[in-house]
């Protein structure tokens, strides 16, 4: 069977009505996130990468009702092992977790009954860490924030999963878009974003210095001589800067990547510009192709600026996804 399958930015996702193509079905899809090689080539190297966004009861508002859902998805291992695995089948390069630090929409009684999977979630770094023991290709991707997190912690949890996927950890770094969130962490407002931006820049200085700690030939592991490391080949980082003190070295060996994918999100002025520094990837949410095609030439604008080619980096649009045997087909479940 051909499958017709219709993109729309995602902004404008606002049901996946019927969907019962079992792959998609499976994966509870909220919406996929696509970068183009080359985003305005159709030559014949033209790739797609894709990346899923698992979670509990998918995009559509009643999905989980759908008589193919899962029954039990609250903080359900097994179904996010089972999305993981059809995404790796399915050849996705990554599958992504969005995250915040708090329960959404509580004070609004009819959203916060209805909305789902909002309400609990698994920690990203951690269920990762489980999903890494049932795939073996698939690309892991968690949001940590940079605002109410330490970094030496940050460094510590990403460098683990690095090495227990064996290379496949990927960081989406935010410095947390859910103001209320703040409040869960010793203040009673967010941080400006004016502050957020700086301390995640320094943030990302120390962390990327702490990944840096170990060389790669550290441990040596020498039966004959007995020598199980070698100490001139770790290094102490002494920062102390604006925001953050931090000795270090980091108390995790040297990671499979060196530095995990790095995915960045912040669509203002300060996130487009943390983006062309510190990020591979910047995940991309626009009204149109159009501004679309503005974001990515603004933020590849930038890169040359930090020493970076635009081949490099990648804009990953994101894309409700609807899909039907033909484009008639899959047009009727955009409309309706
Ligand atoms: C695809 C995508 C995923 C995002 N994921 C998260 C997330 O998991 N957690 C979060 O706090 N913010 C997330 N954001 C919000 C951004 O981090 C950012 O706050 C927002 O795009 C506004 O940009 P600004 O911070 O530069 O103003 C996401 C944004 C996009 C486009």
């Amino acid at each position: 069977m051909s499958l017709y399958i219709k993109h729309i930015p995602a902004i404008h996702l606002c049901c996946l009505p019927g969907l019962t193509w079992a792959p998609l079905n499976a994966l509870s899809l909220r919406y996929t996130v696509a970068a183009f090689h080359h985003p305005l080539s159709t030559g014949p190297d033209h790739m797609m990468n894709l990346i899923t966004v698992p979670t509990s009861t998918g995009g559509a508002v009643g999905g989980w009702r759908h008589p193919d859902a899962w029954r039990d998805t609250v903080m359900n291992l097994d179904h996010m092992i089972s999305c993981a695995k059809t995404a790796e089948r399915g050849k996705f390069d990554c599958v992504f977790f969005a995250d915040g630090n708090g329960v959404r929409d509580i004070s609004n009684p009819v959203l916060f009954e209805a909305l789902r999977d909002r309400a609990v979630s698994f920690e990203p770094v951690t269920l990762l860490a489980a999903l890494a023991q049932h795939t073996q290709d698939i690309g892991l991707v968690a949001t940590v924030t940079t605002t109410y997190e330490e970094p030496y912690t940050v460094a510590r949890k990403f460098g683990s999963l690095d090495h227990l996927s064996k290379g496949r950890a990927g960081w989406n770094i935010v410095t947390t878009a859910r103001p209320g969130d703040a409040r869960n962490f010793g203040r009673d407002k967010h941080m400006p974003r004016e502050e957020r931006y700086p301390r995640a820049d320094e943030f990302l200085d120390v962390v990327k210095g702490l990944w840096d700690s170990w060389a790669s030939d550290a441990f040596v592991q020498n039966r004959e001589t007995g020598q199980y490391l070698d100490s001139t080949r770790v290094h102490t980082l002494n920062h102390e800067g604006r925001y953050l003190k931090v000795k270090g070295p980091l108390n995790v060996s040297r990671l499979p990547q060196g530095y995990p994918v790095m995915f960045s999100a912040g669509q203002s002025e300060l996130g487009r510009e943390q983006a062309a520094k510190h990020a591979d990837c910047l995940f991309a949410i626009t009204p149109s192709k159009e501004d679309g095609i503005a974001l990515m030439e603004d933020v590849k604008g930038r890169l040359s600026k930090y020493g970076r080619s635009p081949e490099a980096f990648k804009i990953i649009p994101g894309s409700g996804v609807f899909v039907g045997r033909t484009a008639e087909e899959a047009d009727e479940y955009h409309e309706c």
